[in-house]
């Protein structure tokens, strides 16, 4: 009997170790994380221990003894593989994944630091391959005088998966609903958030962030996400409304603070940026898309971006207010990553083409 178990727990051991082992190369996902953690006797009650400590407004209300408890629990956490897991975006589960990292990452708020992270992965799952098969390239005969947003538009339409989506999301944009005659603003917004999220960054970026040189061009590109359907309105709302509604739900919440990390300006960097790329910010950027603070142009003469709400009656809440709005209007490291990528990979001075002002809709596009 004593051999058996002698033998017994290095196995299980080394099993567990290459599970771990698995989980990190692979940089955790909070859903895998958490179960792992879940069938691991220890871990199990400490991850519910701060599950507990977090629900409704978590730890400041708690005694001493009770505080002190969940502070243990956390650090306990820190060296699972729970302490530096991710979410995917438009994943399986999104909202119980961001809610396992929330549970660890909210103690940030109740004054238990943590290492600096965020919601999701910046990494996506897209075939490195994929760039070297989109015609984007203005060396591509004929490119240079054509509407780099129209050929991105008929690049989506050859790639089966970002056509599909593109679709999805303009026909639940446009379509109005019986009864009310207006589109269905709930269905366009989820079919939107199915496009940005599942669709490889290198179709949606060319989409959303083409350069336009004119106005009909610009106009275009403030259309791509159909804004009469998914967020304009006759007034527009506050935007620490807004910003309240956001942080109310997990998602939007995630959303939001992956973008005030990616997007976070710095005067010191020579890209505007304190984190991470033009890349990370701009893929941050459309994860808000489709939600209550969905950014866009603000017009066809600029490339300035905000969502659809005003600081101009926010009261007391006026500096928290303008410091939201601010990470959309004033933000040297976004501001840098737009202008950016239209001028990266574009030839300097290529004449603007003759302007074509299409809808949305597909069948028009090859015309
Ligand atoms: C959490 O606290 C805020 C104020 O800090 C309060 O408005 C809200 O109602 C509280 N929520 C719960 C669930 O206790
Ligand atoms: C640009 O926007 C203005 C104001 O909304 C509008 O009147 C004009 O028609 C737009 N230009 C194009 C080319 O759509
Ligand atoms: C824009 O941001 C800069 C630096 O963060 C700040 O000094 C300035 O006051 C802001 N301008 C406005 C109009 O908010």
């Amino acid at each position: 009997l004593q051999r058996k178990r002698v033998f017994k727990i290095p196995v299980l051991d080394l099993l567990r170790l290459a599970i771990l082992e698995v989980i990190l190369a692979s940089k955790d996902d909070c859903l895998v994380a958490g179960d792992l953690c879940s069938s691991d006797e220890s871990c199990s009650p400490r991850l519910r221990t701060l599950r507990q400590c977090v629900a409704g407004n978590g730890s400041m209300k708690l005694g001493p003894g009770a505080r002190s408890q969940c502070a243990n629990a956390m650090s306990a956490l820190l060296s699972s593989p729970l302490h530096d897991c991710q979410c995917k975006r438009g994943m399986k589960k999104e909202k119980n994944c961001l809610s396992i990292y929330w549970s660890l990452h909210q103690s940030i708020i109740h004054g238990l630091k943590l290492v600096e992270s965020y919601p999701y992965e910046t990494v996506q799952r897209t075939p490195s391959e994929l760039t070297a098969q989109i015609p984007f390239c203005h060396s591509d005969i004929g490119m240079a005088t054509v509407n780099r947003c129209l050929a991105a538009a008929k690049a989506c339409n050859v790639d089966d998966l970002c056509q599909k989506l593109r679709t999805e999301y303009v026909s639940a944009c446009i379509k109005p609903t019986p009864k009310s005659g207006l589109c269905n603003q709930g269905k366009c917004n989820k079919a939107l958030r199915r496009f940005f999220d599942r669709v490889p960054a290198d179709y949606t970026h060319e989409l959303l962030f083409c350069p336009c040189t004119d106005t009909a061009c610009a106009e275009r590109r403030r259309q791509t996400i159909v804004p009469s359907c998914s967020y304009e309105t006759a007034e527009k709302p506050s935007c620490f409304t807004q910003m309240r509604i956001c942080n109310a739900d997990l998602v939007c919440r995630s959303r939001l603070a992956q973008f005030q990390h990616a997007c976070e300006p710095s005067e010191s960097s020579s890209h505007g940026c304190k984190q991470g790329t033009h890349r990370d910010c701009l893929l941050a950027y459309t994860g808000l898309i489709g939600s209550t603070v969905t950014p866009n142009y603000v017009d066809n003469s600029t490339s300035s971006v905000a969502p659809w709400c005003s600081c101009s009656a926010s009261g007391s809440h006026k500096e928290e207010c303008d410091h939201f709005l601010g990470y959309f209007t004033n933000n040297s490291c976004l501001q840098n990553a737009l202008n950016a990528f239209g001028s990266e990979s574009q030839q300097p001075g290529t004449p603007s083409p003759p302007s074509f002002l299409t809808p949305t809709l597909d069948s028009t596009e090859n015309r």
